[in-house]
């Protein structure tokens, strides 16, 4: 199969990242199905692919000739036999459990034409491992969108341990297709390449919290000026229960340390995820939270979490899982709203002040995870 030969993409799972995956889908010219679990969700998906679209109608972004023609093209369900049987590329985006994962790819494998390429939009977990449910593993990929898919432009394509070449580069043309921007992961590894980068400013955030100070608003107010989203509201804006997830499995697989701290799981317990429940750090019920910028703390700033991503990225090259550091910061400054990528920073911040401030973190928090590597140190990549 060529990149050509895929007509019909079938998205399973229609929540926030399903429904915007599927809406790049329909404005590359493709065929949707649309699918969840129960109707109400599939209805859900399919309104906030229409909220999508009318924004960008009402803007001149999309024409109405290609409003209605992207929309003619999208079809829900909730049969899942029904909605993958002719399939020639599956996406999965259905809630971050291996077991759930499992189980839905052991059904596309079943009811999936065997020419079709299984795609997971699991933020973290292992593609090799969710391969084991199919028979097909070298027609099983990562494909990790970011929140908002519509917007953001990066698309991690994962190899997996029995991948094939030729997945990887339809994969990779799709992506291409639908305006976005790929970045091939070579070697299959908790949270790939952006959410690993950035899993330190989460396990950040857990232990301030765990501290009781700076508060949410008092730390955001400080980054608030140099960043889309300061880190507490973006994981409002993603979802508590995504955090806490991903915390949970780079706990289970890369360091005790990720285990998210209590301070952090009242929030999941109480329910209040953030925006998609109009509570968590903030109140989302009138729409996105005001920070106070008075509020903003001195005990840290952007240049605490560049540190952060800076030295995290280096393990990802002294572990083999990306080679080349300018496709660490293409994926960066592609996955959120930030212009550049760590590397870049770094040489135009300088090694020796990021080195600074980690040291400054690990004496606040002695965590293995906060420990300078040595590429960090020697401060010698260059972009
Ligand atoms: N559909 C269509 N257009 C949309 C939209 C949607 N769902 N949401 C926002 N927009 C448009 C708005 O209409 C606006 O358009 P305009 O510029 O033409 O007026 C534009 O996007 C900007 O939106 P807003 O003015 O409402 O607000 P912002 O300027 O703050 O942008 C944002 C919103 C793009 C979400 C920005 O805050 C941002 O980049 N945030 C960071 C997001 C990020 O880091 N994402 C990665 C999260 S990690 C992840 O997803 C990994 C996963 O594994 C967990």
């Amino acid at each position: 199969m060529k990149a050509e030969d895929v007509k019909n993409i079938a998205m399973i799972g229609a929540g926030d990242m399903g429904h915007g995956i599927a809406a790049c889908c329909l404005m590359g010219g493709y065929r949707v199905v649309l699918r969840d679990i129960e109707q109400k969700f599939v209805d859900k998906g399919m309104a906030g692919i229409k909220a999508s679209f009318d924004k960008l109608k009402e803007k001149g972004k999309m024409s109405p000739e290609a409003y209605t023609d992207a929309l003619a093209r999208l079809i829900p369900m909730v049969d899942l036999q029904a909605a993958v049987k002719d399939a020639d590329f599956v996406i999965e985006a259905v809630p971050e459990k291996l077991d759930l994962k499992k189980s839905v790819f052991a059904d596309l494998d079943k009811y999936a034409p065997k020419h079709a390429i299984l795609a997971s939009n699991t933020s973290n977990i292992s593609i090799t491992e969710i391969a084991t449910a199919t028979s097909r593993p070298e027609k099983v990929i990562g494909y990790h969108f970011f929140n908002p898919a519509i917007l953001m432009k990066l698309v991690e394509v994962t190899k997996g341990g029995k991948t094939s070449d030729e997945s990887i580069s339809i994969a990779y043309d799709i992506a291409k297709k639908i305006r976005k921007v790929p970045v091939i992961v070579k070697k299959d590894s908790p949270g790939f390449i952006y959410n690993r980068v950035n899993e330190p400013t989460l396990l950040l955030v857990s232990k301030i919290l765990e501290a009781g100070h700076p508060t949410p608003e008092e730390f955001d107010a400080a980054l608030k000026p140099v960043m889309p989203m300061p880190p507490f509201e973006l994981i409002d804006y993603v979802g508590i229960d995504i955090a806490v997830h991903g915390m949970d499995y780079f706990s289970q697989v890369l360091s005790k340390d990720y285990k998210p701290s209590e301070a952090l799981m009242s929030y999941l317990k109480s329910g209040n995820l953030g925006k998609k429940t109009g509570k968590g750090f903030y109140d989302w019920s009138k729409g996105r939270p005001a920070i106070d910028l008075s509020k903003a703390t001195r005990e840290f700033d952007v240049n605490h979490l560049i540190a952060l991503q800076v030295n995290e990225a280096t393990k990802l090259l002294e572990e083999g899982i990306a080679d080349d550091p300018k496709e660490i910061d293409l994926a960066m400054a592609n996955g959120g709203g930030s212009p550049f990528g760590p590397f870049v920073l770094a040489q135009s911040i300088g090694y020796n002040v990021l080195l600074a401030k980690l040291e400054e973190l690990h004496t606040k928090f002695p965590l293995d995870v906060f420990v300078p590597t040595k590429t960090m140190k020697a401060g010698n990549i260059k972009v």
